[in-house]
């Protein structure tokens, strides 16, 4: 007897071309959407990462240097509470792993027993930061994972062995909203185990035009950050952007405590993008929200943690306190 039925089970894709087709799906919905945005994650393409570092040496741009004065000021700190017990240094979205330097080059010097675990959506970024991180410190165990921090904190919490000390630095966490942040700290808590701990970079509410300034630099190198998203759709989706029909604009809401950054038409226009099939259409000054980067006040950080299952270990800050690096302990221990 013949049967009539079959079971497919598809493949899923191999990474590269998942995260290729994430991408269209993302473009198409963005785009179609009304407001139309693009997320901020695809900004670190290969340029898009190289103009982000350039954007870290700006004189607007402060985080980077305020967070480095923290790490390099309370190191010795930051290794007390690591411990001397063996553990994984996990890093979200590593950069080019500059700030995490210090925090490695003091590890290894006080001979604590751990292995460095960067996790990065871009592949060429680990890589390149691997190769330096092994040059400069060639006995550290690296082991780089490519995925998102999803993906990463899952596969994170399969190697159980030893204990984590998770670094999410640079005020990465400052792209999610309010609700995607407390999403994310319960699936870092879920991934992680009693006592482990995380030290998040966040930037702190401050002087407005300080905030604009740094997201609106004179040389114009965050502006062809935003703008090099729409390159990079050209380039690898066979868009037709015209990068000069296009403003980078920001805005700062105080209330929220965002920066939001906008990629705006400058007049009405439609591009079209090849591998989606279909044309888009602006209407002048119609924009494209393309990032969010929050603020925070050291109370919005101190209830983060608390509603997230974290104890707050240690707050360290710049001394302008224009910046703060919060050191949290995983609690799973039921409190009353
Ligand atoms: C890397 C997400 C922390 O939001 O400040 C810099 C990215 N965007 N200038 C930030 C960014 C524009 C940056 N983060």
């Amino acid at each position: 007897m013949s049967k009539n039925y079959q079971i497919i089970i598809p493949q899923k894709l191999e990474p590269a071309k998942k995260a290729y087709h994430d991408f269209a799906l993302d473009v198409l919905i963005g785009l179609s959407e009304s407001p139309k945005k693009l997320p901020s994650k695809y900004l670190y393409d290969t340029i898009g990462s190289e103009v982000f570092q350039e954007i870290t040496e700006l004189p607007e741009y402060y985080l980077t240097r305020c967070e480095h004065e923290i790490l390099e000021e309370h190191k010795e700190e930051i290794a007390e509470i690591a411990g001397n017990e063996q553990f994984n240094l996990v890093e979200l979205g590593p950069g080019d792993g500059r700030k995490t330097k210090v925090i490695l080059e003091y590890f290894q010097a006080m001979q604590l027993d751990f292995q460095y675990a960067p996790i990065d959506i871009s592949e060429d970024a680990l890589k390149g930061l691997i190769a330096t991180m092994n040059g400069f410190f060639p006995q550290l165990e690296i082991e780089g994972l490519v995925s998102d921090y999803f993906e990463g904190i899952k596969c994170l919490s399969a190697m159980r062995r030893c204990r984590n000390f998770v670094l999410f630095l640079g005020s990465n966490i400052g792209n999610f909203n309010p609700s995607e942040t407390r999403v994310f700290l319960h699936r870092l808590w879920n991934a992680l185990n009693h006592g482990d701990h995380v030290l998040i970079g966040f930037d702190l509410k401050k002087d407005v035009d300080m905030l604009l300034n740094a997201y609106n630099d004179s040389n114009g190198v965050t502006a062809s950050f935003n703008l090099n998203l729409l390159n990079r759709i050209n380039q690898e989706m066979g868009g037709n952007f015209r990068l000069d029909h296009f403003q980078h604009y920001e805005t700062y809401d105080v209330f929220s405590g965002a920066m939001e950054s906008y990629l705006v038409s400058k007049e009405a226009q439609s591009v079209y993008i090849e591998k989606l099939q279909q044309s888009f259409c602006f209407q002048a000054w119609e924009p494209i929200h393309t990032e969010s980067s929050y603020k925070y006040l050291e109370s919005d950080i101190i209830l983060l943690a608390k509603e997230t299952g974290f104890a707050i270990e240690a707050h360290f800050f710049d001394a302008q306190h224009y910046f703060a690096d919060s050191l949290w302990r995983v609690e799973k221990v039921l409190q009353k």
